[in-house]
């Protein structure tokens, strides 16, 4: 590993706000399995875009941490909502897009692993290998198109939408 996990936990200061130490433990873990596969340094997180559907000077760091923080907002309004999935879940759902992306010649591109499989895939499988709970591998998992088959979780339809009001904003100033 060419990193260390502190260098990852400062890059994530939400994950101070999860209650549970396993939860916390196992959220960095699923971002060290991501890095580690998909041949990234701690450094290259805040340079990768987060999304490659639309040109965009918002990197994955930031868009994980904003939509964190967004569904942490939300979150706070209501009842029976669990905050510590909630930030496991907004730290953790684009996870998958370490393997769904790679650099190559210089670029980051969609890989061979993101063509056959999109990160709310590889993101739950990551999670569950990092020994998190299904809970919030359903996040994951449900947080884009993949969800509209499955029943989301209160926490899911958060994420969910928090996730696709960042992306709209930023197709929108794009787009003008
Ligand atoms: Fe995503």
């Amino acid at each position: 590993m060419g990193f260390s996990i502190g260098q990852l936990e400062e890059l994530l200061p939400e994950l101070q706000e999860i209650s549970d130490p396993a939860l916390r433990e196992g959220v960095l873990k699923a971002w060290a399995l991501a890095l580690e596969r998909g041949g990234w340094q701690v450094s290259d997180l805040g340079k990768i875009p987060f999304t490659l559907l639309i040109p965009t000077g918002t990197s994955l760091l930031e868009h994980t941490r904003r939509v964190t923080r967004m569904a942490r907002a939300v979150a706070r309004e209501r009842e029976n909502v669990n905050l510590d999935y909630i930030i496991a879940g907004g730290l953790l759902h684009d996870v998958g897009k370490l393997l769904e992306y790679e650099r190559r010649d210089g670029k980051v591109q969609k890989s061979r692993s993101g063509e056959l499989v999109r990160h709310p895939v590889s993101g739950y499988a990551l999670v569950l290998e990092a020994g998190l709970p299904l809970e919030v591998a359903h996040i994951v998992l449900a947080h884009s198109s993949e969800g509209e088959k499955v029943k989301r979780t209160p926490e899911a339809i958060i994420i969910h939408h928090c996730d696709f009001i960042d992306f709209e904003i930023a197709k929108g100033k794009e787009s003008g």
